[in-house]
């Protein structure tokens, strides 16, 4: 385990291109090996996770070709497609069941299964490192043995590793009981090899990256907006997603812009240390990716969006932040999903607010990389400032910055860049212990942050 220090820093001044988006690039390998013929996929993310979706894909039978990006973090990709059958059609006749490692990436372990359970023959299965072996697949082998699909996890289903054996499948109508993106997408590619159409309906909305994809691969998918279409709040309102079965999905060129998940830790950096102002450059701005900058506005802080072209289908732009005072806030459960993955750095940004800032509806916080309710609230405290721990959430008093200390990652990787952009904004320093962690999703991370302090 590695450990690092940050100091505290100057003001953060300058721009930075973040590296390309994870949802995105997973996908974009999955749709490709999923097509028929070869895709190109310009700016995907070299990083640990999307590593194991490349190698689960050439594992399959798809043919990957990788190459050095021109952006920094990325690789440019040729994928060979093997057909949304091609799976089974080449699972080895003789010999043992093949293991899949997911390492730790939670999107390959929920979507994968989506496409291998229907295939016509064959049995994979997936697992991964000791995080992803805590965290739940109930959540898709529930809709999947609806549709027919001959899965069994360990644990009494729960956990994985899980095992797949292609099985005909039948198209559902499923309603989400969490809005998860991970789920819909494989209940979503389950359905293209399903009889009959597969209809899915979140309670909020989530990331829609795989039907933006999908549509572009030629897949015919339809959303439909259920009750007002307008956002109130900052929340947009629940959606109804119906796909028909297909015989094949054409090959995609795809762009994949900056991820807003990364280049969110330079933002809320910006806000907390005084002085600073940072311009992030194509930076992904998908509104069901977005919420942190309502939150974040409701906070006070002077973020300035601007829209360029979009790229694959998905809007992207620059974001331009400068440190501002600060106040609290209250997250409503509809816009968890809009920035799940943002939340810790909302604990963070409230420490450095006046007054107190709730955040509710969020108990999918405790299964991600870590449990992030108990880990952020941990690191939050053991700085200096205030945060309690709610069943579903936490609460987090201003307390006008944080003085500093050492915080674990927990070997998640959005908690060593938290700790890393604390300690910049801290009196005394941080050491995070697990800083190796980032590599995950932002392997150049800590040679980024530098650009920006000089
Ligand atoms: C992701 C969806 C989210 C998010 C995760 C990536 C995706 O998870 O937290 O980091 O790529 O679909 P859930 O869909 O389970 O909320």
């Amino acid at each position: 385990m590695s450990s690092a220090r940050f100091e505290p820093a100057g003001p953060l001044r300058g721009g930075l291109r973040p590296p390309p988006d994870k949802s995105i690039s997973h996908r974009a390998a999955i749709l490709a090996a999923m097509a028929v013929g070869e895709s190109w996929i310009e700016g995907y993310l070299d990083s640990a996770d999307t590593r194991s979706t490349l190698a689960a894909i050439a594992g399959l039978g798809a043919g990957v070709e990788i190459a050095d990006g021109s952006k920094p973090g990325a690789l440019d990709v040729n994928v060979d497609g093997i057909g949304l059958r091609g799976p089974g059609e080449r699972f080895p006749a003789v010999g043992a069941a093949p293991t899949i490692d997911v390492g730790n990436a939670g999107t390959l372990m929920r979507l994968l299964p989506g496409w291998l359970a229907g295939q016509g023959r064959g049995r994979w299965t997936l697992d991964g490192d000791a995080s992803i072996r805590r965290r739940p697949i109930d959540r898709i082998v529930e809709p999947l043995a609806a549709m027919g699909a001959d899965v069994e996890g360990s644990d009494g289903n729960r956990l994985p590793p899980l095992t797949v054996a292609g099985a005909p499948l039948e198209g559902i109508s499923y309603r989400l009981p969490v809005a998860s993106a991970q789920v819909k997408s494989c209940v979503l590619l389950a359905g293209l090899l399903a009889a009959g159409a597969t209809e899915v309906v979140e309670p909020a909305p989530s990331r829609d990256h795989t039907e933006r994809m999908l549509a572009a691969a030629g897949a015919r998918i339809d959303a439909e907006t259920l009750g007002p279409g307008l956002a109130v709040r900052g929340r947009l309102p629940p959606r109804r997603i119906v796909l028909d079965p297909v015989e094949r999905l054409e090959p995609v060129g795809f762009e994949v812009p900056g991820d807003f998940s990364s280049a969110a830790f330079f933002l809320v950096a910006a806000l907390a240390v005084p002085g600073s102002r940072v311009r992030l450059e194509g930076v992904g701005l998908n509104p069901t990716r977005v919420g942190l900058l309502g939150i974040l506005s409701r906070m006070g802080a002077a973020i300035e969006v601007e829209e360029g072209s979009a790229s694959a289908g998905e809007p992207q732009g620059t974001v331009d932040a400068r440190h501002a005072p600060l106040r609290g806030t209250r997250v409503a459960a509809g816009e968890v999903p809009l920035a799940i993955d943002e939340l810790p750095l909302v604990a963070l940004a409230a420490s450095f607010a006046e007054g107190e800032t709730v955040v509710k509806g969020a108990a999918e916080l405790r299964r991600k990389e870590s449990d992030r309710i108990a880990t952020v609230v941990e690191a939050i405290g053991a700085l200096g400032g205030d945060a309690e721990p709610l069943d579903d959430g936490f609460v987090v008093r201003g307390v006008g910055g944080l003085r500093g200390g050492a915080v674990d990652s927990h070997g998640d990787h959005r908690l060593a860049m938290l700790g890393a952009i604390a300690g910049l904004a801290s009196r005394d320093g941080v050491e995070v212990r697990g800083m190796e962690a980032a590599g995950v999703s932002y392997p150049g991370f800590e040679r980024d942050l530098l650009s920006l302090i000089g």
